[in-house]
């Protein structure tokens, strides 16, 4: 069960317990890092980053379908499975679960975990379903694998602080770490979403990138949070985007917004966006501070 063995694959639960005392037994940590598979490079840099955190790494690849609602995407979300397998083990990967719906949501399931607070802002305002719906997997996940540590991309910045409040709160033995976006060379965000761009989407793509790194150097030199992120949404519909969810500045840790129009000087923030480009909501964010 070395990163040399070739990847072991489990189904079930059962299998997956047993993988995982084998490893236990044999003293070594285990790094997790989760996915809804259609997996891209952003992913493959989160095994690279598992691997420096632990002597085995473990994936999962669940399309879960508790974060989708009914108008959202889960029947046409990409599934490669073969294809996906085949890079975490290139990877280094030493195990991924694979579980089918009911090994995760039984029959007769009715149980739900809810992060108060930071899932009912920004994302969750849009999609109230979803981090519900997030926390529910992981968790289970979780429960599942009994990793050591768990890798989630800051690329869903609101996420990882969902998922490290929960495993706070419910006591749960691991660490969890976050990994810097993967980035194109324009700097848009990899995301297994990208591939709803049409082709003359494709290049519009990069303002957000753009545009966010303006707002959040701005807001670092000392500009109004408001018209800043106003701004940004100006930028972004100009651009091309069809609709702007949001533009905000906002705390680092808890998300919640600064007292005032202004960061403190020295406050870690985070500036966050979703918008809409054709058929594809775009999410990113990035870390700023307040000069
Ligand atoms: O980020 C994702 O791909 C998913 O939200 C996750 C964490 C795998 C849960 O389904």
């Amino acid at each position: 069960m070395t990163g040399s063995s070739p990847m072991r694959i489990a189904r079930s639960r059962q299998e997956a317990r047993l993988w995982r005392a084998e490893a236990q037994a044999r003293g070594l940590r285990t790094a997790f890092v989760p996915t809804m598979g259609a997996l891209h490079d952003g992913h493959l840099s989160l095994v690279r980053l598992a691997r420096q955190h632990a002597d085995l790494v473990m994936a999962s690849i669940f399309v879960n379908p508790t974060q989708f609602s009914a108008s959202e995407d889960f029947s046409t979300y990409p599934r490669k499975e073969q294809r996906d397998l085949e890079l975490l083990e290139a990877a280094g990967c030493a195990f991924t679960y694979c579980p089918p719906a009911s090994e995760i949501y039984p029959p007769g399931d009715s149980t739900r975990v809810l992060v108060r607070d930071l899932s009912h802002m920004l994302e969750g305002e849009i999609r109230p379903h979803f981090f519900e719906g997030v926390a529910t997997v992981v968790s289970r996940l979780f429960i599942h694998l009994t990793p050591d540590a768990a890798i989630f991309g800051e690329k869903d910045y609101q996420q990882l602080l969902v998922i490290r409040r929960m495993t706070t709160d419910l006591g749960l033995p691991l660490a969890i770490i976050g990994g810097e976006t993967a980035r194109e060379p324009d700097g848009l965000a990899m995301s297994s979403r990208n591939a709803y761009l049409t082709a003359s989407e494709r290049p519009k793509a990069g303002a957000v990138y753009r545009v966010m790194t303006e707002c959040a150097e701005r807001i670092s030199s000392g500009d109004s949070i408001r018209e800043t992120c106003e701004r940004g949404r100006a930028a972004l519909l100009d651009a091309g985007f069809a609709a702007v969810d949001y533009v905000e500045a906002r705390r680092a840790d808890t998300l919640a917004p600064f007292g005032s129009d202004a960061a403190p000087v020295g406050a870690p923030g985070r500036l966050l966006l979703a918008a809409r480009l054709g058929q594809t909501r775009l999410i990113d964010n990035m870390a700023f501070q307040r000069r």
